[in-house]
């Protein structure tokens, strides 16, 4: 008589199949418990060093040390430039100021960061440059390409410039920022 065993083999499979299914639901359940899919929600300290890790893994190493042609040059026509540009294409998420308190920027998920404290402002030149002009994928930071090399690495610069803006700089911004018809300030 033989007796029909079955291979080792598909124990381990279905030990695998069991596990994977037992994660999936684990995820599920803790997705709709604990945060569900909202973007208001901050994203987890081990989701975000994650991300931000892969961010800088898929940079290509030349675009980190990349030297800043305007940086030594930069006049005070080049930041108010790059401060009414900033005010047209970037406030709306990032507020004049950088630190992201817009309804865009508090409805976005991962939520832009303030760009003036020590994550972005250690991050090289080149990899802002990297970063503006790509975008980050899978995020609400689109990108653009569409400007010259020079008006970036001026955003660059302004980047830099931001934890030292003055209240005159500022209110000279508002005049440069989107505007809409509603009654609530979009920023
Ligand atoms: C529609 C919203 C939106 C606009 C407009 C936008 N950004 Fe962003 N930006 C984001 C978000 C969201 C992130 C964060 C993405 C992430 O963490 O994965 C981000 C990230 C960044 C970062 C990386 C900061 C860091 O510490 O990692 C830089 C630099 C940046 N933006 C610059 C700009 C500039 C300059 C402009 C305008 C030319 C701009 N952004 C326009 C949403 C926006």
């Amino acid at each position: 008589m033989s007796s029909r065993k079955f291979h080792p083999a598909w124990y381990g499979i279905a030990a695998v199949i069991v596990a994977g299914g037992l994660l999936g639901a684990g995820m599920i359940l803790w997705l709709r418990s604990a945060r569900g899919f909202s973007c208001m929600a901050q994203p987890t300290a081990i989701e975000k060093s994650m991300a931000t890790a892969m961010r800088l893994m898929a940079m290509p190493a030349r675009a980190r040390t990349r030297i800043n042609p305007y940086a030594a040059s930069v006049t005070p026509k080049d930041l108010r430039l790059a401060s009414e540009h900033f005010a047209g294409h970037c406030a709306v998420c990032h507020n004049n100021n950088g630190d992201a308190q817009t309804d865009f920027g508090k409805g976005l998920y991962p939520h832009p960061p303030d760009l003036r404290k020590s994550a972005t402002q250690k991050l090289t030149d080149g990899q802002l440059y990297y970063i503006i002009r790509n975008g980050i994928r899978m995020s609400g930071m689109p990108a653009w390409s569409m400007d010259t090399p020079r008006e970036t690495w001026e955003l660059v610069n302004f980047i830099r410039h931001l934890p030292k803006l003055t209240p005159e700089q500022l209110a000279r911004m508002k005049r440069y920022d989107p505007k809409t018809k509603y009654k609530e300030p979009i920023m």
